[in-house]
């Protein structure tokens, strides 16, 4: 019999399990309310639209809508993101954007082409549990950057790139989520966008932008991604999806960076898939240039708005005094902190009453963040949000001993 475990790489053997995914398998009951998920509405998914595009691809262009395409991606579904992203301020053409399998496939493929084991990337406290995967793969070392209400902390930052210089170690990149942050739900205002990119061109470093939510904005003024405060400099790689604001099932994303960088990702795609599925990006293409996009993540933004709210009220009424959390902009997810509470003990008194969440550590790698949970609030009903928080409540006030 062979001992297979002597055969994985280095790399399988050092690999953690995502928490998230374990979870969501005890959450699965349909009795239980979950918080605990990053998934869209099923209500949010434009069925007809897709079947309607799906019949004109297949009676239109089928024969190349079913065949292999260029690694790049398909060259009109890249123009027609180009366009959208110069709208978002950021300069680039189709040149810059490569057509990947969501967006995670573009954090897989970022990190395949910069990190040698011990690399350096810089994550805030707390990141996206799959980026923070997605460069462990590659046995990167991470640095935390504590994550304040108006995003990273600059300041912070800025010192420790000086002590970096200072040691004569480079970083690789530092991963940025600026607006309406997953798992946090906080949002980097205009100004410190301005600042970061001053940093990153002082320290001649890059940042690597994930913005999944940056068109679902519930209140405030629209910010431009980091990446179109950059001026063409280079200093900024930036990852989309179409994963909230169509379907995750399509499993569509792109990355757009300058064509050096774009020439070595499309070389490790080679070897990864050979290209992105032309099928979806056929209909990713049609649902753009029929001008759908906007009229749907309208009607998105209209649905969330009203749960992210229902959240809101229902934790004002129900949570314990002493509890806190972010009023987020935008987005999928808010982020509560119960001073004191082990949120990774708690979350199975949780799942007893049946309402689920993810404990804080879990986004985190130096063991913090134990106070605190994210909670979702795209993926249940209006009635759901109500009663989980107030589920919620019931066991958070039992902890913490508060009526
Ligand atoms: C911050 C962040 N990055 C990347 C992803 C992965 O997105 P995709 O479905 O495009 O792979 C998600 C998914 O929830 C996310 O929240």
């Amino acid at each position: 019999m062979v001992e297979f475990s002597s055969l994985f790489s280095g790399r399988i053997a050092e690999m953690r399990r995502s928490e998230i995914r374990e979870l969501l398998k005890l959450t699965q009951k349909p009795e239980i309310i979950s918080f605990a998920g990053g998934l869209p509405s099923p209500e949010a998914f434009p069925i007809d639209v897709v079947k309607e595009i799906t019949i004109d691809v297949l009676d239109e262009k089928g024969s190349v809508a079913l065949q292999y395409g260029t690694t790049e991606g398909l060259a009109p579904l890249r123009k027609e993101l180009a366009k959208r992203m110069n709208k978002l301020g950021v300069k680039c053409t189709h040149e810059n954007i490569l057509v990947t399998h969501g967006c995670q496939q573009a954090l897989d493929l970022i990190s395949k082409i910069f990190l040698d084991a011990h690399d350096l990337v810089v994550c805030s406290l707390p990141s996206y549990l799959g980026g923070i995967g997605a460069f462990g793969a590659f046995q990167a070392d991470f640095i935390g950057i504590p994550l304040e209400s108006d995003g990273m902390n600059l300041d912070v930052l800025e010192g420790k790139l000086k002590e970096l210089r200072k040691e004569g170690k480079r970083l690789k990149f530092i991963y940025v989520l600026p607006t309406f942050h997953n798992p946090a739900g906080v949002t980097m205002p205009a100004e410190n966008r301005k600042r970061m990119i001053e940093i990153l061109k002082e320290y001649d470093v890059l940042a690597l932008e994930d913005d999944p939510y940056g068109e679902l904005r519930y209140e405030g003024d629209h910010i431009d991604p980091l990446m179109a405060y950059d001026n063409e400099d280079g200093h900024v790689i930036y990852l989309g999806t179409f994963s909230k604001i169509l379907a995750p099932g399509l499993r569509l994303g792109w990355a757009v960076a300058p064509t050096e960088i774009l020439d070595s990702l499309v070389t490790a795609k080679q070897s990864t898939d050979l290209c992105t599925s032309t099928f979806s990006q056929y209909i990713a293409y049609e649902y753009l240039h029929r001008g759908l996009v906007n009229s749907h993540i309208e009607k998105i933004k209209k649905m969330y708005r009203s749960k992210r709210n229902i959240m809101l009220e229902a934790m004002e009424t129900y949570f314990p005094e002493e509890v806190e959390w972010v009023r987020p902009e935008g987005g999928m997810f808010t982020w509560a902190t119960a001073p004191g509470v082990d949120t990774k003990e708690l979350v199975i008194k949780a799942i007893e009453q049946k309402v689920a969440y993810v404990h804080g550590a879990a986004f985190r790698f130096d063991g913090g963040g134990r106070d605190s949970m994210r909670l979702n609030f795209s993926y249940p009903t209006e009635e759901e949000v109500e009663e989980g928080i107030k589920r919620l409540g019931r066991v958070l006030k039992e902890e913490m001993g508060t009526s």
